[in-house]
């Protein structure tokens, strides 16, 4: 890696010093947000457990302090830091919750560290025939906790990626409290939305058993930083702090977990300041998107149970063809979204992105303007791909595998998740079987990366083949 090339991130044209404009994680923006005091000491919290630095895996004295301030700030019982992202609590709670044999209804639109998980515990993954190729509704709960024999648990994605929620929680926490099912909700996307209205709908508030939340998503904390509220009164805390411990470093980096509670303290002392200001500026772009007709997803589009977050703006275009272009030309002009994926393109909206900077984003999609009814927006079209597995995940990643190019694979089974990143979100779980839809789809995508597949190769089970008719 070149470091002047790094150093240089946040300039794209070195001549008149021109920076990037940013609509994308982490919600520190670059350090520009970060607490000021821990950005003032941040080097001094290169340590490691010594006298007085309490211990990460079995925390006594500050850690644990630290966790406790925390947990008010989500309003949950208990909270634990996480140093290795929302993915290793999402892998760690699920290896505490679930074993072999156990099956768990999960939401289609899940992040793939909750298939790391459900290899790790050997559960098998099922999903409600209601929204079987969709985010998961309190309808579908319903009726899939009848049918399914051995239901164990629940995993939710709420918000998702593009800011969609599901404001059918409490409903949701009362059904599986009913039926003794355990809820662990992924609110990686959603930790901000505690200092706006939409509180009463997550999961804290609305108290799942455990909840993930990232630190760096979309509050301030530095990258891989997150943390797991405990909700239930069953859970025991030392266990599962055991299962985080089979997912992080027994050196954890004292600066990313300073970096936690520094957020925590910034949060409690300005949050809602900060999501004000955030929302205001949100409310101001869609101002100008609407004036030059240029289409995104509205709280019109979404179903009266979901809610959206009003810091996310997804663009969309008519064709996975017309948002690469807009994607480029965005990118050509120093614009950076989150990410673009099919035909659309996510901006994350920070409090630090100045006006002008909207404005000048806005005048390069004016180009780009269309009928807002040329183009419809459905959610059975980001999760259309249905598929059903023949093998739990963890047989699938533990059987005899071999390497066989995409294009020949109908009918074989995957054994990793085949994942376009971002945003991260599977098409395929190990276990499932490749159909000529998912062929063609990947064929056809614009995903900048797409994890499982190599050079057009995709691993798959040897010598396994089913009929996908
Ligand atoms: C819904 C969801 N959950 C979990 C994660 C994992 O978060 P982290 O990158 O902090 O491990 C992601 C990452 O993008 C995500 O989109």
């Amino acid at each position: 890696m070149k470091i002047k090339k790094l150093q240089n991130l946040y300039i794209y044209n070195k001549n008149n010093k021109k920076r990037y404009i940013k609509f994308h994680m982490p919600g520190n923006y670059g350090g520009k947000n970060l607490n000021k005091k821990f950005r003032k000491y941040m080097p001094f919290f290169e340590t490691t457990e010594v006298y007085g630095t309490d211990d990460y895996h079995n925390p006594q004295g500050i850690i644990k302090k630290a966790e406790k301030s925390t947990a008010k700030l989500f309003n949950s019982n208990h909270c634990i830091y996480l140093v290795n992202g929302s993915s290793s609590g999402i892998i760690a709670a699920i290896s505490y919750l679930f074993r072999e044999g156990d099956q768990i209804l999960v939401s289609r639109d899940c992040h793939k560290s909750v298939i790391y998980g459900l290899i790790l515990s050997g559960a098998e993954p099922v999903f409600s025939e209601h929204s079987g190729a969709s985010p998961l509704d309190y309808q579908g709960i319903q009726q899939a906790i009848k049918k399914i024999e051995r239901i164990k648990g629940i995993i939710l994605t709420t918000p998702n990626y593009y800011g969609i929620g599901n404001k059918d929680l409490k409903l949701i926490v009362q059904l599986c409290n009913k039926y003794k099912i355990k809820l662990l909700v992924d609110e990686a996307h959603g930790s901000h939305l505690y200092f706006t209205d939409l509180k009463v709908y997550l999961a804290n508030t609305c108290k799942a058993d455990l909840v993930v939340n990232s630190t760096h998503k979309n509050l301030t904390g530095l990258t891989q930083t997150g943390v797991i509220n405990i909700n239930a009164e069953d859970i025991n805390l030392s266990e599962l702090r055991k299962h985080i411990s089979l997912t992080t470093s027994t050196s954890p980096s004292y600066i990313l977990l300073a970096s936690i509670a520094y957020c925590t303290e910034q949060y409690t002392q300005i949050g809602e300041k900060i999501l004000q200001k955030t929302i205001k500026k949100g409310n101001y772009m869609k101002e100008l998107l609407d004036k030059y007709k240029i289409r995104y997803i509205k709280e019109k589009d979404l179903n009266s149970n979901q809610y959206l977050d009003p810091t996310k703006i997804t663009l969309l275009f008519k064709d996975n063809k017309k948002a690469k272009e807009v994607f480029k030309q965005l990118i050509k002009n120093g614009i950076i979204p989150e990410f673009l994926a099919d035909n659309k393109i996510l901006l994350f909206i920070n409090y630090k992105i100045s006006k002008r900077e909207l404005v000048k984003t806005a005048a390069i999609l004016k180009r780009f303007s269309t009928e807002e009814e040329d183009i419809l927006y459905s959610q059975e079209n980001c999760f259309r791909i249905r598929n059903t597995g023949v093998l739990t995940p963890r047989e699938a990643f533990y059987s005899q595998k071999e390497k066989i190019p995409l294009k020949k694979a109908k009918g074989k089974v995957v054994v990793q998740p085949i994942t376009p990143y971002p945003p991260g979100i599977p098409i395929l779980f190990p276990g499932e079987v490749v159909t000529e839809e998912i062929i063609k789809y990947l064929k056809n995508s614009n995903f900048s990366s797409i994890h499982g597949i190599e050079n057009g190769m995709i691993e798959v089970v040897k010598d396994k083949f089913f009929d996908d008719k």
